[in-house]
């Protein structure tokens, strides 16, 4: 099992987005996919199972060593089986680092990718989900608060030995083509600061929000998010990735 942990400091920056469609994408091509909401905020879990109210499956049994993480698997209708967050992860803040990690062990040959979640935030939680990473990727857009705590992220990343997992994907992106438009500026200014930005970028599109507002396929017919999103889940995985819609 290959675990990649979606992470940044900053809300808003496609997360949670870019984690479900990349689980999803990975779902559609066959492979096993276990998704774990670390977030309190519970986007992915809702997306999920909408209709959550009998479960007590969750993060936070498993953070506080209440029950195995077996016990807190929960398998949704398109397959992919859910680890959901609660709002007990609220008191899970200060818990010891290394729990998700080992959890993960025993279940390691069930499951081809492990897709995590996290709040924008770095607390235990968040460390966590980072030391069970095989991939660490922090969605960002052209801002200089985005830039800022890139800069912040680099040096926790650095400080923890986890530079080498540790991915920018660079997401909401809008087309530019000159050297002197704002978007041209920061990708320079990216580039120069960050060694480890993924090479596809994801554009800008109301058809993600259309995706999670309606529950429309992407479908090879939306040829510019469908190509982005297909080929950066090849990158990610280091593979190339086939299926017709997700
Ligand atoms: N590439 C994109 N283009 C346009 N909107 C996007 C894109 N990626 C994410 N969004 C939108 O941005 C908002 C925040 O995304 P979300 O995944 O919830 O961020 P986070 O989990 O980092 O807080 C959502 O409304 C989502 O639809
Ligand atoms: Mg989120």
């Amino acid at each position: 099992m290959i675990t990649i942990t979606f992470s940044a400091i900053k809300g808003g920056v496609g997360k949670s987005s870019i984690a479900i469609l990349l689980a999803n994408i990975l779902n559609k091509s066959g492979l096993k996919v276990l998704c774990i909401d670390a977030d309190p905020q519970n986007s992915m879990s809702f997306y999920y199972l909408p209709d959550s109210r009998d479960i007590t499956a969750s993060l936070a049994n498993i953070l506080n060593n209440f029950s195995d993480i077996k016990e807190n698997i929960v398998t949704t209708d398109i397959g992919i089986d859910l680890i959901p967050s609660s709002l007990d992860l609220i008191n899970c803040r200060n818990v010891d680092t290394d729990i998700l990690s080992k959890q993960l062990k025993k279940i390691n040959k069930i499951y081809d990718y492990c897709i995590i979640d996290t709040a924008p935030t770095f607390d235990n939680i968040v460390h966590n989900c980072i030391l069970s990473a095989d991939k660490i990727i922090s969605p960002v857009q052209f801002s200089n608060f985005d830039y800022k705590s890139s800069l912040f992220y680099k040096n926790l990343m650095c400080e923890l030995g986890l530079e080498s997992k540790w991915h920018i994907l660079i997401n909401k992106c809008k087309t530019f083509r000159t050297g002197t438009s704002i978007t041209a500026q920061f990708f320079d200014i990216y580039n120069s600061s960050f060694s480890n930005i993924l090479k596809n970028r994801i554009p800008d599109t109301s058809l993600i929000k259309h995706y999670f507002d309606t529950g429309a396929n992407i479908t090879k017919s939306k040829v510019k998010i469908y190509d982005a999103l297909i080929d950066l889940t090849s990158e990610i995985v280091e593979n190339k990735v086939e299926v017709g819609a997700f």
